[in-house]
């Protein structure tokens, strides 16, 4: 029997002060309950599911509630989820008026023999699924309408390129997971980048991009300029790396520096090995991530910050 993990992120980038002990208090939270589908023998899948429902319906993230908006004011989202035993996945990209866009991805990998739906086609699915639509300003937080503000006060200028390129609070929202029967999943949810163009998609939604799940090697998943991410493959970068023997940390980190100097671009990932190995890496100011294994959370949201304490128990509501 293996020991369980489950590791979550509450995105990268600078996390301004007001954001660090909401961000701190959503990541453990977030640990917390697919820790506890672990600790009643849940799946990996499940794990990371559950992880992602508390990210997405913490307004302090970038993902569902909280999601920022695109240049026209509008929140479209994207989300996937993995299953490292079959390498099923599913997901969904530019949905809008989603309280938890993973509900849907997971019903893509559950429900139909594709992987990825997109805009109208992945709402009109969502309806078949019987996923209830929401009003879009259930969605949007007060750090989301001012983040657009600024990006439209400064649209055009150099201003406007440094915040695309480097951000300026949150960025999505992962979970990687490693249950009692060895399994692996990875799952990542976001609302993008702010001010992006109607139709944007990110990182996050692609496979091997914004993250993988692969039983042979390990799980990861990304957070971070998405564009940057992509040109480079990041996860896939990881996971490669790591397969080839490469240890987890050396394998993030040099994917992380090679994404840097290349493309100019940064961010932050959350690793776990097929071994229960976790790891953290970003090159950004901060991440928000937590991870608990054998009883202990773990957490972190500046370099070189981790804090620990006891999880004591875990009912079928929680982990207190
Ligand atoms: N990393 C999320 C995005 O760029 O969309």
């Amino acid at each position: 029997m293996t020991m369980p993990v489950i590791m979550v992120h509450g995105g990268a980038w600078t996390i301004p002060e007001k954001l660090v002990e909401a961000s701190r208090a959503g990541t453990h939270a977030a640990a917390r309950a697919g820790y506890a589908v672990l600790m009643r023998g849940g799946s990996a899948i499940d794990s990371v599911h559950a992880a992602i429902l508390v990210l997405e319906d913490d307004p302090s993230f970038d993902a569902g509630t909280g999601s920022v908006l695109t240049r026209n004011g509008e929140v479209e989202m994207d989300s996937v989820i993995m299953d490292g035993k079959t390498l099923a996945s599913g997901a969904v990209a530019c949905v809008q008026n989603m309280k938890n866009p993973i509900e849907l991805a997971r019903a893509v990998m559950e429900k139909t023999p594709h992987i990825l739906l997109v805009g109208k086609g992945a709402n009109q699915f969502a309806d078949e699924v019987g996923i209830k639509r929401v009003a879009t300003e259930s969605l949007v937080s007060e750090e989301a309408r001012r983040e657009l503000e600024c990006y439209q006060a400064n649209y055009g200028s150099a201003v406007q390129e440094l915040f695309c390129q480097r951000g300026s609070h949150h960025d999505t929202v992962g979970a990687v997971a490693l249950d009692a029967d060895g399994n692996l999943a990875y799952a990542t949810s976001t609302g993008g980048i702010s001010c992006k163009r109607p139709g944007r998609v990110g990182d996050s939604p692609i496979i091997g991009a914004g993250g993988y799940a692969d039983n042979e090697v390990g799980a990861v998943s990304c957070t971070g300029h998405g564009e940057s991410i992509s040109k480079v493959v990041l996860a896939h970068q990881i996971v490669s790396d790591m397969r080839n023997g490469k240890a987890p940390q050396e394998a993030a980190d040099k994917a992380l520096a090679k994404m840097a100097a290349r493309v100019n671009g940064y961010g932050g990932v959350i690793v776990l090995s097929n071994s229960g190995e976790p790891v953290t890496s970003f090159t950004t100011e901060r991440m928000s991530w937590a991870w608990i294994k054998d009883g202990v959370l773990h957490s972190g949201i500046n370099p070189d910050e981790e804090i620990t304490e006891d999880v004591k128990s875990c009912n079928l509501n929680g982990c207190n």
